[in-house]
């Protein structure tokens, strides 16, 4: 497994669900984890914990990545403390479930506003740090909804799929820098964002998957953590799909 040691992580929303497994990995590759959260508090405190339990090391680092000056600010503070940083993870989301004509410009702007928008503040914020360093590796989350859309999660699925072109447009951009980006495009994933699907979507998507399964955090968080080291070096601009076979 690539070795961590020395590097430092932010990874937005890490304080559960898939950013949780994710923060947790890259700390027991030996990364120093800045866990990003927004109002869950009490849980980025248990995987803080976790984390230093397991042997690693990190700290809590609460901003809202829709609110650019929150960003900028966290990451300067980041830096000025740690002098770098070497991998992003933008994993925070949100999704906002509703037929086209029941979504409000509210529900489109939070949607926008944290996935999309949220990915570019902190890419733009951790990236000058990373040219300066000529080093850095991003990796975006996406979902098997931004690549194959679903009714009832038109906002969800535009945002993803805005994470797709951003990646690879910042890809083109960021590699004469030595700094890589991807995305990973997870499935249906066991989280609480998927336990508030309808039932009756849940076993359609079931139905759908040719591993049959929905994936755990784990196996989102173990393509993010080849995509940050070393064996990875000469991957940009993709997209991995972790989904059990869902979309291929
Ligand atoms: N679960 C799935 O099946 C699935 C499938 C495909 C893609 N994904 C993607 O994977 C990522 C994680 O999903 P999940 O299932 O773990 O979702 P989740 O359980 O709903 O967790 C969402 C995470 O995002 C954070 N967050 C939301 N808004 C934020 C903001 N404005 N600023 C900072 N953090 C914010 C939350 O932190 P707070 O609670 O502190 O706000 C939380 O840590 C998302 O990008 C999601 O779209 C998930």
């Amino acid at each position: 497994m690539p070795d961590l040691k020395d590097q430092i992580a932010l990874v937005t929303g890490g304080g559960r669900g898939i950013g949780k497994a994710i923060a947790l990995a890259l700390g027991r590759l030996g990364a120093g984890v800045m866990i990003n959260y927004r109002q869950s508090r009490e849980a980025a405190e248990v995987t803080l914990k976790e984390l230093v339990v397991q042997g690693g090391s990190g700290e809590l680092c609460p901003f809202d990545v829709a609110d650019e000056n929150q960003v900028e600010e966290a990451v300067k503070k980041i830096v000025d403390q740690h002098k770098k940083i070497d991998i992003l993870v933008n994993n925070a989301g949100v999704t906002s479930d509703n037929l086209l004509v029941r979504l409000t410009a509210e529900d489109w702007n939070r949607v926008i506003g944290v996935n999309v928008k949220g990915t570019v503040h902190c890419t733009k914020a951790v990236c000058r740090r990373m040219i300066r360093e000529r080093y850095g590796r991003i990796v975006n989350l996406s979902s098997v909804v931004g690549q194959i859309g679903n009714a009832g999660q038109s906002a969800y699925a535009a945002s993803k799929a805005g994470i797709i072109g951003f990646t690879k447009a910042m890809a083109r951009e960021l590699a004469s820098r030595g700094i890589t980006v991807n995305a990973v495009a997870p499935g249906l994933i066991d989280t609480e964002m998927t336990t508030r699907l309808p039932e009756k979507l849940r076993d359609e998507f079931l139905r759908s998957i040719p591993l049959a399964r929905f994936g755990t955090s784990q196996d989102v968080a173990e393509a993010v953590s080849f995509l940050v080291g070393p064996g990875a070096s000469y991957i940009t601009g993709q997209v991995i799909n972790v989904n059990g076979g869902l979309y291929m």
